[in-house]
């Protein structure tokens, strides 16, 4: 058996291994890590030892882990049934939940499509943007993640064990996104017209037949890649210009992740389409897809699930609406935000192998390198910073080839974002080239 950081204690170790004789072995585990329970930011492990939770499920649980809230709404719901079949039949609940939803959007989004993971709101705006269409490319990024289902694997970039033996794939054409400090240009700008002159090569090139363009407003799995300000509103001007929808992966940044519900609304873009997962369900499965009325325009039976619309995912997904509207939790994201990025660029100050600090809201990378002259990716530096910071008690996550994830839950505390970059600073010191 292959433990990722240490030989965990002797209940982690008795479950790795029968997870190892039974579950696929697709998963990419990223720590010896085994879940028993967790509560607001931090999170147990089976042999007891506490961990503050800088992972949130991968960006799940922005309420925070088992929100009394929630708890309380799912509890009364399952009484009176979890499943009313709405590809088939109507319900109220999820009714109620999309109207709550467009509150927190820009009104011309209007109408939803629901289903239970962000490959399915992700493959949803596709097929609805080729149906309302009838054209069949889409353009997607380098280093873009949009989930594993065919049609989202197609748009996906991001690590090439994600696509390998999996083609064909459907008509997409990829265009470099603006990874400032990755891309040889010597300012913002340059960086950005470049990427804007390959998306008007491949628009002019497939000009008439582009469906849409699918987009991360922030490149999650790509490594938190944050574009220059005006990128996302010359794309829209360059989709608008070719007749081609725009169409917003929030998947990941949406939900106050950045600070405003929609990473979008900070770009100062208006998305043709939104998908939306992770957080949405207050950690039920759940995706949403949002348009407005007119590009929804798809014929009955033209796409639908069975379990889309789930109750106990609409009655989380309320309560949690609630907690992050009460609880000013896009606020407490900026906030907490700017404290985190400011201490971590001191931090980059002092570290040799920290190359760049970047982020919005609690969605922050942390760049590892071999140094900063070379910019050279260290990825074994960062798999040992994320073993080391785990075992003093910080659950972290990669992303990209050498990026460290800090998304945590948004009800974060000052004390609680202190004490995280406390351990993840010793975590840089005592890791040893
Ligand atoms: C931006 C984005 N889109 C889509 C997905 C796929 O979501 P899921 O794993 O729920 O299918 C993810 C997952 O990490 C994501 O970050």
């Amino acid at each position: 058996m292959k433990f990722i950081c240490h030989p965990p204690s002797s209940q982690s170790r008795k479950i790795i291994a029968r997870d190892s004789k039974v579950i696929s072995s697709s998963y990419s585990r990223e720590f010896d890590f085994v879940f028993d329970h967790a509560k607001g930011c931090h999170i147990w492990d089976v042999d007891g030892k506490k961990y503050l939770d800088f992972a949130a499920g991968i960006a799940v649980a922005n309420i925070g882990h088992a929100h009394p809230a929630v708890i309380h709404a799912i509890k009364k719901q399952i009484e009176k049934g979890s499943h009313a079949a709405f590809g088939d039949f109507y319900a109220e609940l999820p009714v109620r939940f999309v109207e709550k939803l467009l509150t927190f959007v820009p009104p011309h989004l209007n109408n939803a499509f629901l289903s239970n993971s962000g490959t399915e709101a992700v493959e949803a705006a596709y097929k609805c943007a080729r149906w309302h269409t009838n054209k069949k490319w889409f353009i997607a990024f380098e280093h873009a993640f949009h989930g594993r289902t065919m049609g989202s694997l197609s748009l996906t970039k991001s690590k090439p064990s994600h696509r390998e033996r999996y083609d064909p794939f459907l008509p997409v054409v990829h265009v470099p996104f603006p990874y400032v400090y990755r891309m040889p240009f010597s300012s913002e700008d340059e960086c950005v017209q470049y990427c804007l002159n390959k998306i008007e090569i491949a628009m002019k090139k497939h000009h008439g037949d582009i469906a849409g363009l699918m987009v991360e407003p922030i490149q999650g799995e790509g490594g938190y890649i944050v574009p220059p300000d005006n990128f996302h509103r010359e794309v829209k001007k360059l989709c608008e210009r070719y007749n081609v929808l725009y169409c917003a992966d929030e998947v990941q940044s949406g939900c106050f992740r950045t600070g405003t519900f929609l990473a979008s609304e900070q770009f100062n873009v208006k998305p043709d389409l939104i998908s939306l997962s992770k957080a949405i369900g207050g950690g039920i499965p759940m995706g949403v897809t949002l348009a407005n009325k007119k590009t929804m325009d798809w014929i009955p039976g033209s796409h639908s699930n069975t379990f889309g619309g789930n109750l106990i995912a609409c009655a989380a997904g309320l309560a949690s609406l609630d907690v992050m509207r009460k609880q000013k939790l896009g606020e407490n994201a900026k906030k907490q935000g700017k404290l985190m990025l400011k201490i971590l660029q001191e931090m980059q100050e002092r570290h040799e192998y920290i190359g760049d600090v970047r982020g919005r809201g609690l969605m922050i990378g942390v760049e590892i390198v071999k140094d900063k002259h070379s910019k050279l990716a260290d990825e074994e530096r960062m798999q040992h910073i994320l073993c080391h910071a785990a075992a003093e008690g910080l659950l972290l996550l990669g992303a990209g080839q050498s990026v460290i994830r800090i998304c945590p839950p948004l009800t974060l505390n000052r004390e609680q974002v202190v004490n995280g970059l406390v351990i993840l600073e010793d975590a840089i010191k005592t890791v040893k080239p």
